[in-house]
This record gives structure tokens, C-alpha cells and sequence, in this order.
């Protein structure tokens, strides 16, 4: 049995602004917006909030649902490239706030969107080294999307943390990492240099690195999966894409269909695109439409997007997950979903906190997005109050430059 992952925890801030109101602030159309880049809603994450609880929001929901207790699990790896420290890592305020024991691997990774990947593949290959065991991992990613007021990627931000539980005997899907398609290349399409509170983004050159990034990958992975140009679909179910707003996977899928089918004509490739991406692709787009894009967890919101809407249909079935990184960082990967899903999906809650989230005004997006982090200070007494179902720990600011948590 290959190692893989038996559960998903997914954790969306409660509140939300809508690109109809975002267009009309801007003086856009808000054709731009949903059509344009395919969004609806963006998540809005309070100063409360942080890369560390969304971390440990998403981690308590798996280690609850799976009755584990904490000191089972024996490597902790969180992925952000909104980290809270230069030294200490996201995953050690996660390790204390879910009370894991000593006796566990914990580390922060980066690399931009794609060091979410990164650390899923090292734990489970770490996993399949440990088959007398019994072992268990956490991999997190938790990012916030920001990129400033009046931006151009300002209707592409987002926050959202996922957990993914990684053993030995997986519930979820199995991965068999030697089979992944890598791509690597030093370029500098989206970077945040230190001390700078948001990105600098090269926007058109960015898509540009990202296909070619997908084709670099693809190829590779046909090559692993001893498959010709052209055979590509006929062995996939779904495919879910790094989605930094939802027109990117349209623009990623048009450009694998040209070129797997590079000598058809446009026409024939435009059927294909068009009834490839309604049956593989489109399930998966709920999740980004929403909550736009959450960077290292964007791929795996995708991921549950797509398991929540197909349910059962997704049993059995080959699943390619393609995840990007600026700078840039890619890998094409199959995960081979297991039979009873079921319950292990309709547990996932993506639905649930999105049916439950508040609308900010405009003006509320903009008080919420003026503050710095260092201006926050709630009492524990008082960020109880914040707290709910899904939100059980909350950031009430510095003492003695330490950030203190309830
Ligand atoms: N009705 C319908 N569509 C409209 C419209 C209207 N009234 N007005 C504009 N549009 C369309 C445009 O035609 C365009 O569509 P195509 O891309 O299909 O041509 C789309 O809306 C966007 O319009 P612009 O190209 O004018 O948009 P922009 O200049 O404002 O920037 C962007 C778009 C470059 C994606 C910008 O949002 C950005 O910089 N985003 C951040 C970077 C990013 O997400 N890069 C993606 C790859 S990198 C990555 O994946 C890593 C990561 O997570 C960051």
C-alpha cells in the first residue's frame, strides 16, 4: 500500500467581500471581475485571525474528526509565504496550540505557492520509510493574499488554510511520488522581498511562467507515466490547477489541450477543450470563485472543491493535481482516489463555512485592510467572542514581542 492522505481540514475566514462591490469602488465593469478572472467573492481575513490560527483552525478539525490525539503525530510541516517570524517557524505556535508532543519533526517550508506540494511529498515519502509504525503527519498550508489597494491584484486576494492528515494506510488517496512531473527555473514573476508587507507581481509575465511551468511538468509526468503526447486526458478523471483567480484554469487546461493535440486542428481542439473542461475541470472551481486565491492551500481548495460537488463519483478515480510556485516551483502529480469516500467528504465543511460567512462592505474591506497586524490588542476574554465552530484559536496580539494566542 502506498502512503497518502486520509483526511482534509479546510479553514476560510468568516468574512467576505463581493467583486460587484470591490468593481463598483474601482469604476470597473463587473464583467472584468467575474468574467474577466472568473471571481465572485474574495475572503477578508480579520486581525484576529493569522497565518498560525488558520494553521492550527485547519489541523484541530482533522485531529478531532479522527479521534487522534496529538502526540500520534510525528511530523508537523506548515507551508506559508505569510510568515509570522524569520525564525520561528508558523509550525511551532501550531505544534503548541494543538498540544503535539515532543517527539515530532516540525518545520516551517517555502516556496511560494508551490512549498505546499514540497512538504506533502516529503512526509509521505518520510511516511512510506516508517511502515511498522503506524505513523501519522500533518502538512499545512496557510497563506493570506494581499496585495494592496487599487492594485491590479487586489480582486485576486484571498486567505484560507488547509491540513492535510498523511499515514500509511490512507482513507483519502494514495500518491506515488515517483511518478510526479517536476519543473524548476529561476524567475522573478511574483516575489515579496523581506520587510515589504506586499508583492511585487510581474502580472502578464506570471501567467507566462505559469504554462510554462504546466508544460515543463506535463511533459515530464508523461514521460514518468510512459504515455505519448495526446494521451494524457484518457488516463486522468479530473485535473485541478493552482488557481490564483478562476480564469487560470482556463488558460492553464486551453493551453495542456494545445499541446497534447498540437497537430489538430483549432476547432477539433476547441471541442475538446470545451467538453474536457466542463467534465475534468469544472467541479473544481467552487472553492477559488469564493475565496480567490489562498496561495499555498489554492490547489488543495480545488482539490475539495471538486470532492465535495462529484461525492461519490470521485471514488476510484485518477485525479491531476498541477501546483505552481512563483520563482518558480511546479510538479504535476496523480492522486488515485480510494473507494468509501463518502464520509471522510462530507465532513470536509468548504459548503458549510461559505454558507455561513459575512458580507463586508467596502468601506469595512478597507478599515479591516488599513490595520497592521502589530496594531491589534484583544483580551482573551474578549477574542472568545470571536470564536465558533470552526474558528477555535484566535491571534490577541504582542507581549514582550511575543504573539500571544486564545
Ligand atoms: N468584461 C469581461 N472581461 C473583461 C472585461 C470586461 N468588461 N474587462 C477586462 N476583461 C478581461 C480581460 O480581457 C482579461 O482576460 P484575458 O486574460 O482572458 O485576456 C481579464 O479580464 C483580466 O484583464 P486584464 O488583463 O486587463 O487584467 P489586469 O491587468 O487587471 O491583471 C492579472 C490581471 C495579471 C491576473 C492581475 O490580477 C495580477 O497581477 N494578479 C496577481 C498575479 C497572478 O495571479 N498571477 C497568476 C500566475 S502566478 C501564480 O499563479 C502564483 C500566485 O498564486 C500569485
Amino acid at each position: 500500500m502506498l502512503a497518502g492522505v486520509s483526511d482534509i481540514g479546510i479553514y476560510i475566514p468568516k468574512y467576505y467581500l463581493s467583486h460587484e462591490d470591490l468593481a463598483k469602488a474601482r469604476g470597473v465593469p463587473k464583467e472584468k471581475y467575474h468574467i474577466g478572472l472568473g471571481n465572485h467573492n474574495m475572503a477578508i481575513i480579520p486581525n484576529w485571525e493569522d497565518s498560525v490560527t488558520m494553521a492550527a483552525n485547519a489541523a484541530q478539525q482533522i485531529l478531532e474528526r479522527n479521534n487522534i490525539d496529538p502526540n500520534e503525530i510525528r511530523q508537523l510541516v506548515v507551508s506559508t509565504e505569510s510568515g509570522v517570524d524569520h525564525s520561528k517557524p508558523v509550525a511551532s505556535f501550531v505544534q503548541g496550540l494543538l498540544n503535539i508532543g515532543t517527539r515530532c519533526r516540525v518545520y516551517e517550508i517555502k516556496h511560494a505557492c508551490y512549498g505546499g506540494t514540497a512538504g506533502l511529498v516529503d512526509s509521505i515519502e518520510w511516511i512510506s520509510r516508517h511502515t511498522n509504525s503506524e505513523p501519522k503527519g500533518i502538512v499545512i498550508m496557510t497563506d493570506i493574499a494581499k496585495y494592496g489597494f487599487g492594485t491590479a491584484g487586489e480582486p485576486t486576494q484571498g486567505a484560507g488554510a488547509l491540513a492535510l492528515l498523511v499515514d500509511d494506510n490512507p482513507r483519502l488517496f494514495s500518491l506515488d511520488t515517483m511518478l510526479n512531473g517536476i519543473f524548476s527555473k529561476n524567475v522573478y514573476d511574483f516575489w515579496r522581498p523581506t520587510g515589504h508587507r506586499v508583492p511585487i507581481v510581474d502580472g502578464k509575465y506570471s501567467i507566462d511562467c505559469y504554462l510554462m511551468a504546466l508544460e515543463g511538468a506535463i511533459s515530464h509526468f508523461r514521460e514518468n507515466l510512459g504515455l505519448r503526447e495526446g494521451e494524457l486526458l484518457e488516463n486522468l478523471d479530473y485535473i485541478v490547477y493552482h488557481m490564483p483567480f478562476t480564469k487560470m484554469a482556463h488558460k492553464a487546461h486551453r493551453h495542456l489541450v494545445e499541446i497534447e493535440y498540437r497537430d489538430s486542428s483549432p476547432e477539433s481542439r476547441e471541442k475538446i477543450f470545451e467538453e474536457s473542461f466542463a467534465r475534468m475541470v469544472a467541479p473544481s472551481l467552487t472553492g477559488v470563485q469564493e475565496v480567490g486565491n489562498i496561495y499555498t492551500g489554492s490547489v488543495y481548495m480545488g482539490l475539495v472543491s471538486l470532492l465535495e460537488a462529484e461525492g461519490e463519483r470521485a471514488e476510484g478515480k485518477r485525479i491531476g493535481l498541477f501546483s505552481y510556485g512563483s520563482g518558480c516551483g511546479a510538479e504535476f502529480f496523480l492522486c488515485q482516489m480510494m473507494q468509501g469516500i463518502g464520509r471522510v467528504v462530507d465532513s470536509m465543511g468548504l459548503r458549510e463555512q461559505l454558507e455561513n460567512r459575512k458580507k463586508l462592505t467596502f468601506e469595512q474591506y478597507v478599515q479591516f485592510y488599513s490595520k497592521s497586524g502589530e496594531e491589534v490588542l484583544y483580551y482573551p476574554e474578549e477574542a472568545k467572542g470571536f470564536k465558533n465552530k470552526f474558528t477555535r484559536f484566535v491571534f490577541t496580539g504582542f507581549q514582550e514581542h511575543r504573539r500571544q494566542y486564545a
